[in-house]
C-alpha cells in the first residue's frame, strides 16, 4: 500500500542519501546543491518537485519547458522552490517494440524518483498516451502529494478544406490512401496536416481521455484536461498548479485521498461518456491497483448501458479537443452527467469535486456536449465481451463500430503474429471476403510483446479496393484511442498464456454477439480440448534485464498490465 508520509521530514531533510549520520547527509546535499547558488533561506521552504518528461522525441510533450517555467512561477510565488527532475518519456510513434512495453518501466521510475529524491509535493508533467498513465501510477505508489499538469491537446489542421487531426484522421486518409484514392503526392500534403502544433492528438484519443480521468478523479485543477497546448491559457494553469502544489506540500494531501474508489468510478464513467479510448480502462485499472481498488468487468459493462456518449469528438463523432475546449471541457460533461457522479470527492483544490463545479463559470450555448437525453451514441461506449473465446473478458469500443457489424457471424481468417499479419493482410492471393472476421492473436501483452495498438486490423488491400471499410476484427491486442471500427480488443487470457484465441482456425466460424456481450469460435467443447492437447508449447526464450522482468511478471488486461509485484492486495472492487 502507498507509504504514508505525514510523519517524514520536510524540504531537504527529507528522503536522505544513506551515510549512517543524517546531519552529514543533509550537510552534504546541501554542499552540492549550493553550487546552483541556492541560498540556506531558499533551502529551508517547502520543495517542489517537478516531473520533466520532455524530450526530443516527443512532440506531444514539447512544450513542457514552458510549462516548467510557468509553474516553477507559482512555486516561487507561494514561496516554495522548485526543482525539475527528468524521468523517462513515451511517445507513441517512437518506442520500439510498443509504448505499453515501457509504461511500467516509466511508473517505477516516476515512483522511485519520487521516493528518492527531497521534494514536499510533486507536480507531474505529461500528456502523450502512456505518460499519464504512468504518472499517475508511479505517484500513487509514491503517495507524496502530487497534482497533474498535462501538455495539452493540439490544434486540428486542415487539408484542401477539410479538417484534420492526429490520430483519427492518420488512418482514415492512410486507408484512403491502401484503396488507391489518394496520390503520393496527396498523402505527403495531408502527412504535414496531421499533427499542425505540439500538443497530444487532437481527438478523443487515450491521451484525451486519460487528462480528461485525471481532472474526472480530481489529480488535475478544474478545466485542465482540454486546454490546447499552444494557448497561454495553459501555461497560466500551469502557474496555478504551482502555487497549488505548494499548499498541497503543507496539506499533506497525498494521492490516497483523491483517488478513491468513487473518485476512480466518476473517472469511469467520464471516459464512458467521453466515448472515450478503450486504452483508458487498461490504464485506469492499473492507477487503481497500485491503490488496492479493482475494477470489476460486469460492473464496468453495467456503468456503460447507464452511461451514454456525450462528447461529439472524433473517433465516435466529429469534433476535436479545441471543440470540446471551447464548449466548456470536463465542466460541460459534469453538468450534463450530474445524476451519475459522486461529486462530495476531495479533489487537488483541497475543495470536492462538487464545489470546484459550483466555481466554474455558467454553462452557454454550444453544441460539443449532447444533452443527456440526446446524446451522441446512447447505448455506452465500449462493452464487456465474455464467451468462449474471452473467459477473462475482452472489449468493444461499440460507439466507432459499424452499428449492423454489432451482431455479425462470420468465417475466421487467422493471422498468428504481427508479422504473419504484415505479410498477408495485402496478398491478392489472401482467402478473405467482406462478411469474413479477421482474427489476430499473439498480440497481447506477453504474446507481441507489449500489446501493441494493432487491433485495428487493417482492411486487406482487395478489399478496401471493392470499397469494404469495416469488417470484424478481434485480438489480444490493443488498439488506439483514436482509431474506429467494428474491432474486438484485450482479449484475455490472450493467446501467448494459452487463452482460447489460440485454439482457432482459419474457416471456423466466429460469433460476435454484443446484444448479449459474447464473442464465440463455434467450436464444441471436445473440439476446443482436442485441439488444446495438439496446441505447441512455445520454445522458451532466455532473456535478460527489463525485459526479463516484463514477461516474468506483466498481468493480462483485467489487471491493468502492470506488473504483479507493483499491485498491493485489492481490498475494493468498483463500481460497486
Ligand atoms: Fe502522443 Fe497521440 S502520440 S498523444
Amino acid at each position: 500500500m502507498p507509504h504514508k508520509p505525514s510523519s517524514l521530514p520536510t524540504g531537504m531533510r527529507r528522503n536522505l542519501a544513506s551515510y549512517g549520520d543524517a546531519e552529514f547527509s543533509v550537510f552534504l546535499r546541501k554542499a552540492f546543491i549550493k553550487a546552483l547558488g541556492y541560498t540556506d533561506d531558499a533551502l529551508d521552504r517547502p520543495i517542489i518537485g517537478i516531473v520533466d518528461t520532455n524530450s526530443g522525441y516527443n512532440a506531444c510533450h514539447s512544450n513542457i519547458p514552458d510549462l516548467i517555467e510557468a509553474a516553477k512561477r507559482g512555486v516561487l510565488l507561494a514561496g516554495g522552490i522548485p526543482i525539475p527532475f527528468p524521468v523517462i518519456s513515451i511517445q507513441e510513434s517512437f518506442a520500439n517494440p510498443t509504448s505499453m512495453y515501457l509504461r511500467n518501466l516509466m511508473a517505477m521510475d516516476v515512483e522511485e524518483m519520487i521516493r528518492a529524491q527531497p521534494m514536499d509535493a510533486v507536480i507531474l508533467l505529461g500528456g502523450c498516451d502512456k505518460t499519464v498513465p504512468a504518472l499517475l501510477m508511479g505517484a500513487a505508489s509514491a503517495n507524496v502529494p502530487a497534482i497533474m499538469l498535462v501538455t495539452g491537446p493540439m490544434l486540428a489542421g486542415s487539408w484542401r478544406g477539410e479538417r484534420l487531426g492526429a490520430c483519427t484522421d492518420c488512418r482514415r486518409f492512410w486507408g484512403r490512401y491502401r484503396a488507391g484514392e489518394l496520390t503520393d503526392g496527396q498523402i505527403g500534403e495531408v502527412n504535414g496536416e496531421l499533427a499542425p502544433t505540439i500538443g497530444t492528438c487532437g481527438v478523443m484519443g487515450t491521451a484525451s481521455t486519460m487528462a480528461l480521468a485525471a481532472e474526472a478523479m480530481g489529480m488535475m485543477l478544474p478545466g485542465g484536461a482540454t486546454i490546447p497546448a499552444v494557448m497561454a491559457e495553459r501555461r497560466r494553469l500551469a502557474e496555478q498548479t504551482g502555487t497549488r502544489a505548494v499548499a498541497m506540500a503543507a496539506e499533506k494531501l497525498t494521492p490516497d485521498q483523491i483517488i478513491t474508489p468513487a473518485a476512480l468510478t466518476n473517472a469511469l464513467r467520464v471516459i464512458l461518456a467521453a466515448g472515450g479510448s478503450t486504452n483508458a480502462l487498461i490504464h485506469l485499472t492499473a492507477v487503481a491497483g497500485r491503490l488496492g481498488v479493482g475494477i470489476d468487468l460486469a460492473g464496468f459493462d453495467r456503468m456503460g448501458r447507464e452511461t451514454p456518449v456525450l462528447v461529439d469528438l472524433k473517433p465516435t463523432g466529429q469534433g476535436y479537443m479545441e471543440d470540446l475546449h471551447r464548449a466548456g471541457g470536463l465542466t460541460a460533461m459534469m453538468r450534463e452527467m450530474a445524476g451519475l457522479l459522486a461529486f462530495d470527492c476531495l479533489t487537488v483544490t483541497g475543495r470536492t469535486l462538487g464545489e470546484n463545479l459550483a466555481g466554474m463559470a455558467p454553462a452557454w450555448p454550444q453544441d460539443v456536449v449532447k444533452p443527456f437525453k440526446a446524446p451522441v451514441y446512447a447505448a455506452g461506449a465500449m462493452a464487456v465481451l465474455g464467451g468462449n473465446l474471452a473467459p477473462q473478458g475482452a472489449l468493444i469500443k461499440q460507439a466507432a463500430a459499424r452499428q449492423s457489424l454489432l451482431q455479425h457471424t462470420g468465417r475466421a481468417v487467422v493471422f498468428d503474429t504481427l508479422a504473419d499479419l504484415a505479410a498477408r493482410i495485402d496478398s491478392d492471393d489472401l482467402d478473405v471476403d467482406a462478411n469474413d472476421v479477421l482474427v489476430l492473436r499473439n498480440a497481447g501483452p506477453k504474446g507481441a510483446p507489449g500489446m501493441p495498438e494493432a487491433g485495428y486490423i487493417p482492411i486487406p488491400r482487395k478489399l478496401l479496393r471493392a470499397g469494404v471499410t469495416d469488417m470484424v476484427r478481434i485480438s489480444d491486442a490493443r488498439m488506439s484511442g483514436t482509431a474506429f471500427g467494428t474491432i474486438v480488443l484485450h482479449i484475455s487470457p490472450e493467446a501467448a498464456e494459452g487463452g482460447p484465441l489460440a485454439l482457432v482456425q482459419s474457416g471456423d466460424q466466429i460469433k460476435l454477439d454484443t446484444a448479449n456481450r459474447r464473442i464465440d469460435v463455434m467450436l464444441s467443447d471436445e473440439e476446443m480440448a482436442k485441439r488444446r492437447a495438439r496446441l505447441q508449447t512455445p520454445t522458451p526464450v532466455k532473456r535478460r534485464g527489463y525485459d526479463k522482468l516484463y514477461f516474468d511478471t506483466v498481468t493480462q488486461a483485467e489487471r491493468g498490465c502492470d506488473f504483479d509485484f507493483c499491485i498491493p492486495p485489492i481490498t475494493t472492487t468498483i463500481p460497486r
